[in-house]
C-alpha cells in the first residue's frame, strides 16, 4: 500500500521509504537535483545525486514516479511545509508514466477558465480545488454523522421521475419503452420525501442530486446537491432547531468554529423592507430607510407624483462618504440602479448646508424630518430612489451590496447566519401572468382561511441565509387532503388537473398522513462559503459552464439517428 508523503517526518530519520507521486517542481543545481514530489496529502522534497542525475533531470513536470530512498534531516528546514524538516535521498527512481507538456501551467492562476475546464482533471491537481473537494467531503461526513445520531434514515429516491409543473424547467428523458412519454429528472426529492413520511418512516435524509433547467449564475448549476431532510410530527421550531444543530456541527468539524445559537431570525417582510432582499447580507449595516414621510408636502414634482401613485421614497445613508463621491461617481451609481429599473438616483450631501441633485427642494421642514429619520451626521451621503415599492427595494438592495463591497464594509472572516421566516404563500409571476407558489405548492399556509388574499397570505416557510446567500429552505407541509386541494385551487389548478399531476400525493394524504415538515440545504453553496469562494464551480469536481455544457466531456452532444429512432423522436 502506498503511504502518504506527509506521513513521513523527522521520527522516520534514516529509514528507507518507498514513495509515489507527481513531479510538482524541479530545481536543477548542476550535479544535484531537487524534486518536489506531490501526492494528495502534500509535498515532500526528493534529492537526486550524480548517479540518478540524468534520469531525474529528464523528468517532465506532472510525470508519475516511484522512488525508494532514505529519510534525511534537511540542512535548512522549510517551515511552510508539513514535511519541511526532512528530505528523501533517492536511491532508486522508476518512471511510472511520463507526462506530455501541459496545456496550461498549473501554478498560473491566470490560465483561461475554458482551458482549465477542458482539462478539468489537471486543474483538480491544484491545491485549492483539491482542498475544496476535501472540505465538501468533510461536510457530507459531518452531515451523515449528525443525522444518523439523530435517528434519521438515509433513503434514496428516484432520478427518473414524473414531470410536474411549478418550479424551474425540468430536464426530460425520453422513454424508449413507452414511446412518446418522458421522465423528468428531479428538481428535488420533495414529493418522495413527503411520501416517505406517509409511509411512517418519520425521519429521512438524503444527499440528493437535483436537476433544474434554469438560467445559471455564479451560485447556480443545472445539477447540484441538496442535504435534504424531512421529519414527521414537527413544527417550524423543531426543523429549525435540528438544522441549527447540523450547521453548527459542520462549522465545528470543518472550520473549528463554534456558532452562537439560536441563529438570529427576521421576517421576510422586514428583510425586504430593510435590505431589499430575502437573503440579506447582515455582515454590514446600511439599512434601506423610508423617507416618504419627509416629502409628503414637497413641491418637487417627481416625488410628489410618486407619492400620489402610492409609491415610496427610500434611501441609503453612506456614512462619512459625501466628500469621497464626485458627481461622476454618483452618475455611475445611477447607471447601476437603472439595471434594476429605477428611473434615477437622487443624492444629497449633508453638511452645514445640504448640497446635491435635489438640494433646492430641501426645505427647512424636510431637512428637519430627514435629520430625525436618518440621524444624520456631517459628511453623510444620502442616495435616494423613488418609485414603485418593488423597484425601489430591488435597486437599493442591490446598491447596498455594491457599496458594501466597493467600500470594503464586509468582514470576509464573518459567518452571519440568519433565518428568514414568514414567507408569502404566493408570488405574482409576470411570466405566467398569475400567482404561483412562493416556496412550493405543498407548503402549509399560516391561515387556511386567508388563501383568497393572495397578496398577503403567509406560508409556514423559512429560509436559512449565510452571508447574503440562500443556503437552504424548507417548510411545514400540508398533511390534510382538503387543505392541499384548497391550495392547489388557489394556484389555479382545477381538481382534474391537480389529480392528473399530483393524484398520487393527494391520494396518499387520505390514508393517515402525519403532520410533517423539512428543509434542504444547498451543499455546494454551503461548501462555497466555507471555502471562501464565490464561484460554485470551484466546489464541484466536474462542473458545467453557464451554457450548461461540460467542456471536458463535451456534454450535451448530438446522438445518432438510430438512438433517436428507438425513442421515436424526430428532430425539428
Ligand atoms: P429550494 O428550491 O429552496 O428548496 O432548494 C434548496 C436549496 O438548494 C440550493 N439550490 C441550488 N444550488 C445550486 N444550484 C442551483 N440551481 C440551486 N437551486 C437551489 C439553494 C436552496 O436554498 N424541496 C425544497 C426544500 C424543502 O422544502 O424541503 C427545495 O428544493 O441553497
Amino acid at each position: 500500500m502506498k503511504i502518504n508523503n506527509t506521513n513521513i517526518n523527522i521520527k522516520n530519520l534514516d529509514e528507507e521509504v518507498v514513495l509515489y507521486g507527481w513531479v510538482n517542481k524541479k530545481r536543477d543545481l548542476g550535479s544535484l537535483i531537487f524534486i518536489d514530489l506531490r501526492d494528495r496529502s502534500g509535498i515532500i522534497q526528493l534529492v537526486f545525486n550524480e548517479k540518478l542525475y540524468d534520469k531525474a533531470s529528464s523528468l517532465k513536470n506532472e510525470s508519475v514516479i516511484k522512488v525508494k530512498g532514505k529519510v534525511l534531516k534537511r540542512e535548512t528546514a522549510n517551515p511552510n511545509l508539513q514535511t519541511g524538516e526532512i528530505e528523501i535521498e533517492v536511491s532508486e527512481l522508476e518512471v511510472l508514466n511520463e507526462s506530455k507538456d501541459l496545456p496550461f501551467d498549473l501554478n498560473n492562476t491566470t490560465a483561461l477558465e475554458d482551458t482549465r475546464l477542458k482539462y478539468r482533471y489537471l486543474d483538480l491537481r491544484k491545491e485549492n480545488l483539491k482542498n475544496n473537494l476535501m472540505t465538501k467531503h468533510k461536510i457530507m461526513q459531518s452531515t451523515r454523522a449528525y443525522l444518523n445520531e439523530n435517528d434519521f434514515l438515509e433513503i434514496e429516491t428516484p432520478i427518473l421521475c414524473k414531470s410536474t409543473p411549478e418550479g424551474a424547467r425540468d430536464y426530460l428523458v425520453p422513454s424508449r419503452v413507452n414511446k412518446g412519454s418522458f421522465y423528468a429528472l428531479p428538481q428535488s426529492p420533495q414529493l418522495f420525501k413527503q411520501l416517505l413520511m406517509m409511509s411512517g418512516l418519520e425521519r429521512y435524509y438524503q444527499i440528493a442530486r437535483c436537476f433544474r433547467d434554469e438560467d445559471l449564475r455564479a451560485d447556480r448549476q443545472p445539477e447540484f446537491t441538496q442535504i435534504d431532510l424531512e421529519m414527521s410530527f414537527v413544527n417550524e421550531e423543531d426543523v429549525m432547531n435540528l438544522t441549527e444543530g447540523l450547521i453548527s456541527k459542520i462549522f465545528k468539524d470543518v472550520k473549528g468554529i463554534e456558532l452562537t445559537r439560536p441563529f438570529p431570525r427576521m421576517t421576510y417582510r422586514k428583510a425586504m423592507d430593510m435590505y431589499g432582499s430575502d437573503k440579506p447580507d447582515t455582515r454590514f449595516d446600511m439599512p434601506i430607510m423610508n423617507i416618504t414621510d419627509a416629502f409628503l408636502n414637497t413641491d418637487f414634482s417627481v416625488f410628489k407624483s410618486v407619492i400620489e401613485a402610492n409609491g415610496i421614497i427610500n434611501c441609503l445613508v453612506v456614512k462619512n462618504a459625501a466628500d469621497a463621491y464626485s458627481r461622476k461617481d454618483i452618475d455611475k451609481l445611477q447607471e447601476f440602479v437603472k439595471i434594476y429599473k429605477a428611473n434615477a438616483l437622487a443624492f444629497l450631501k449633508y453638511d452645514e448646508e445640504i448640497t446635491g441633485s435635489i438640494a433646492k427642494f430641501i426645505t427647512e421642514e424636510i431637512k428637519e424630518k430627514l435629520e430625525m429619520i436618518l440621524s444624520l451626521e456631517k459628511n453623510d451621503l444620502i442616495l435616494i430612489v423613488a418609485g414603485e415599492e418593488k423597484i425601489v427595494k430591488d435597486s437599493l438592495g442591490a446598491l447596498r451590496l455594491k457599496l458594501g463591497r466597493d467600500l470594503n464594509l464586509i468582514d470576509a472572516n464573518k459567518f452571519n447566519l440568519l433565518w428568514v421566516t414568514d414567507f408569502p404563500m404566493f408570488e405574482y409571476s409576470e411570466e405566467a401572468g398569475r400567482y404561483i407558489a412562493c416556496h412550493h405548492p405543498f407548503t402549509h399556509p399560516q391561515d387556511v382561511n386567508s388563501l383568497n388574499d393572495k397578496k398577503n397570505a403567509l406560508a409556514r416557510a423559512y429560509d436559512i441565509v449565510l452571508n447574503g446567500y440562500e443556503i437552504g429552505g424548507g417548510s411545514i407541509r400540508i398533511h390534510k387532503p382538503e387543505v392541499q386541494e384548497k391550495v392547489l385551487e388557489a394556484l389555479g389548478f382545477s381538481l382534474e388537473d391537480a389529480n392528473k399531476q399530483f393524484g398520487f400525493l393527494l391520494n396518499a394524504l387520505t390514508f393517515g398522513a402525519p403532520p410533517h415538515g423539512g428543509l434542504a440545504l444547498g451543499l455546494e453553496r454551503l461548501t462555497m462559503l466555507l471555502c471562501g469562494t464565490e464561484n460554485i464551480r470551484d466546489v464541484i469536481a466536474f462542473p458545467k459552464t453557464t451554457s450548461a455544457s461540460c467542456l471536458m466531456s463535451e456534454a450535451p452532444n448530438k446522438v445518432s439517428e438510430k438512438q433517436l429512432d428507438e425513442l421515436n423522436i424526430k428532430l425539428k
